[in-house]
Order: structure tokens, then C-alpha cells, then sequence
């Protein structure tokens, strides 16, 4: 890795291959995998559905510029919006998505003022880092937007601080990186109701909670909410490159033709990925996630209760965060489960974090959690 800009720690193997929800490294070892990636391949590896959608598309256009139609945008346009009066524009990530919402939001309302809130995560460019609450990722990077406010997460009292100078609130209605913090109900539906009254726009970041992870297309569709623009990305086309801004039909003319623009966004094999994964993810399977997600739960909370490193469970469906005890890194919880050929992932506050694909079976699910329990009781005992 001599030639790479050093920006992640890497562990020392490489994923080769993947069928289903294993994966496999260069010397043949499996894992099951609990990551997804981060949260992207939500339906698995070597999904032969998705692999014919993108080999054809491969075979007949692999790019167009948005200078032209694009019936396949339109389709997954639709199958995002879901029959609302919405509009989507697509770009290639959910750093973008948020980049796109941040300067619509600003281009529709004519104001500047973001509120967002602590711990929060939106990107790393300079608009999206500006909007993300970890202080820590910003440094060395010098001024970024100066009038973005943050405020407390799941706060009543935060809920004061929007007022009618603002654009938007840009929020997750499970905080992911910041470590897997549900948003509450009732929070989460006065928040909405004040941004109403207030107008200012509602951003619901979904690019981690959204396309079914936690038994809903999107995340916020459990709650009474109606936010004036959705991202997405991830989990969107199984793993390649895309993102997508839902904006509601009033916000469209604010960005007419040269406002705003990527060259490689909505591209024909990034489309016929998304149009095959949201064709796949229909009530049936978002019914089969919450019931699979429900005995996770049952198991997670069964086999952990008597570990004392564990100091609680959070999250909302199969995104699921253990949080451990600082006297036991997650970092060392992690490699231990590599050894039992298990891959997981850690967020904020020394939190481990599940994302199971979510097409992975009840039966494995309780090995994973047996698995987790064994690893943890002895992570324990060498401490
Ligand atoms: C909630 C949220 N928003 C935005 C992003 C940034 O997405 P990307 O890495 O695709 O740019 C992430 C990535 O983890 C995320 O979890």
C-alpha cells in the first residue's frame, strides 16, 4: 500500500470474492459478513439478478452525459419517489446527495443557515463535512461554512433553536457513525413539526438508514414525517457508485437547468443496479427484514445480557450498535471476530456496529450472535 495516500487502516487481507453473505480473502478464509461493505451491499454478494441487469447494461451503453434522456433514471426516479409529487436528482454518492441537498436548500429558501446536530455524520467535503458534528474530522482543514449550528441529538431543548433565518435542519434519523443513536419518535416528529412552522426545510439523510435497513424503504417512513428532501446512496445499487437527492415537487424550479450537475451521476450501470435492487426490495422483503431483525434483537439482547462490557444495544432494525465498555476496544472485538470468521464494524463511542446484508437468514443471525457472545466472554477473561 507504499502508493496510496495513507487515509485508512487497512486490515491485513484483502476481500476476493462473495456469494451471498460470505466473503472470501486471498487465502481462501470465509467470513460472514455483518458490514455490507458499510452498509451498501444490502442484498449480498454475486447477486445473479443484479449481475444480468448490469452485464446487459454493460453490453449495450456503459455511459451517457445528462444531455440526453435517461428512461432508466426516470425508472428508478419513480421507484424512489413511490407515487409522492417528488423529483430526484442523481450523483454518485451520499457525500454528493447532501452536497446537492445543502446548496438546494439554500438556492430555494434564498437563506444560508443550516442547524444540524452533534455527532452527526453528512460527508467529507467541505459543504458535507461543514454539516457533520465531529469536530475531530475537521481539523487541519481550515474555516469551513460558518453559519451551520449544531445542537444536540434526541433534545427537546434543541428543538428551540430553529427559528425562520434557518434553510434547513439536515438530520439521520439513526445517527450511523456517531454511533447508532435511534432518533426518538416523538423527538423526531416535533422536530418535523417545527421545521413547519418555522419554514425551514426538513434534509432526512438516509444514505446509512435507508433501502430497507431497517424494514422500511427509508428509514423515516415508520414515523408521522414528511421531510422536504430524502438522500440516499449506499445500499442504493448494491455497491456501485450513486446517490440520489428527493426533493419535494415545489423545490424543482430552484434548480433548473445549469444550476447544478455531475458528469458520471445517474449512469446507465449505476441505474440498472438501483432499478434491480429497488425491483427486489418490495413490501414482502422489507416484511422479511423487520421479522429477521426482530429475532436478532431477541438473540442479541438474550446472549449479551449477563456480559458485563456490554453497556447497552441501540439502533432500529439490522443496523444495530453493542456498545462495549472502555476497559474493551472495539478495535480488538473486531479482530477477534475475524478469527471466528466474522467481519463487523465499529462507530463513534467504542460502539460495534452491525449491518448485516439484509438478505442474510434468521438461522445465521443466531450463529452471529452466539459468536459474538463467545467472542466477548473471552475478550473479557484476557483483560
Ligand atoms: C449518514 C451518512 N451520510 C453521508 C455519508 C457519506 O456517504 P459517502 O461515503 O457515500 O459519500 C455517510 C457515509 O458513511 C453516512 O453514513
Amino acid at each position: 500500500m507504499a502508493t496510496l495516500f495513507p487515509t485508512y487502516n487497512r486490515f491485513p487481507f484483502e476481500l476476493i470474492s462473495g456469494e451471498g453473505v460470505t466473503v472470501f480473502d486471498q487465502e481462501g478464509n470465509s467470513y460472514l459478513d455483518l458490514t455490507s461493505g458499510i452498509g451498501v451491499c444490502n442484498l449480498g454478494y454475486n447477486v445473479k439478478q443484479l449481475n444480468e441487469a448490469v452485464t446487459a447494461q454493460l453490453g449495450q451503453i456503459w455511459h451517457t452525459s445528462n444531455l440526453y434522456e435517461s428512461h432508466l433514471q426516470e425508472e428508478v426516479a419513480e421507484k424512489l419517489t413511490q407515487g409522492t409529487e417528488k423529483v430526484v436528482f442523481f450523483c454518485n454518492s451520499g457525500t454528493e446527495a447532501n452536497e446537492a441537498a445543502l446548496k438546494l436548500a439554500r438556492k430555494a429558501t434564498g437563506k444560508t443557515k443550516i442547524l444540524s446536530f452533534a455527532h452527526s455524520f453528512h460527508g467529507r467535503s467541505v459543504g458535507s463535512l461543514s454539516l457533520t458534528g465531529n469536530e475531530k474530522i475537521k481539523e487541519g482543514f481550515g474555516d469551513l461554512l460558518s453559519d451551520v449550528t449544531f445542537v444536540a441529538y434526541n433534545d427537546f431543548h434543541s428543538l428551540q433553536a430553529i427559528t425562520s433565518e434557518y434553510a434547513a435542519v439536515i438530520v439521520e434519523v439513526i445517527q450511523g457513525e456517531g454511533g447508532m443513536t435511534a432518533g426518538e419518535a416523538d423527538w423526531l416528529e416535533a422536530l418535523d413539526a417545527e421545521c413547519k412552522e418555522k419554514g425551514v426545510l426538513l434534509i432526512i439523510d438516509e444514505v446509512q438508514t435507508g433501502i430497507g435497513r431497517t424494514g422500511k424503504l427509508f428509514a423515516y417512513q415508520h414515523y408521522a414525517l414528511d421531510p422536504d428532501i430524502v438522500t440516499s446512496a449506499k445500499g442504493l445499487a448494491n455497491g456501485i457508485p450513486v446517490g440520489a437527492m428527493i426533493g419535494k415537487k415545489e423545490l424543482a424550479a430552484a434548480f433548473s437547468a445549469g444550476t447544478h450537475g455531475t458528469t458520471f451521476g445517474g449512469n446507465p450501470l449505476a441505474m440498472a443496479a438501483a432499478n434491480q435492487v429497488l425491483t427486489i426490495i418490495d413490501d414482502e422483503f422489507l416484511e422479511a427484514v423487520t421479522q429477521k431483525a426482530d429475532l436478532f434483537w431477541y438473540y442479541l439482547e438474550k446472549e449479551l445480557s449477563d456480559i458485563e462490557f456490554v453497556e447497552g444495544i441501540s439502533g432500529k432494525g439490522l443496523m444495530i450498535g453493542i456498545h462495549l465498555a472502555k476497559e474493551l476496544p472495539v478495535a480488538d472485538v473486531i479482530q477477534a471476530l475475524h478469527q471466528e470468521g466474522i467481519l463487523t464494524l465499529s462507530a463513534h463511542g467504542n460502539t460495534l456496529r452491525l449491518l448485516p446484508p439484509l438478505v442474510i437468514k434468521g438461522a445465521e443471525l443466531i450463529e452471529a450472535s452466539q459468536k459474538i457472545k463467545q467472542v466477548l466472554q473471552t475478550s473479557m477473561v484476557h483483560q
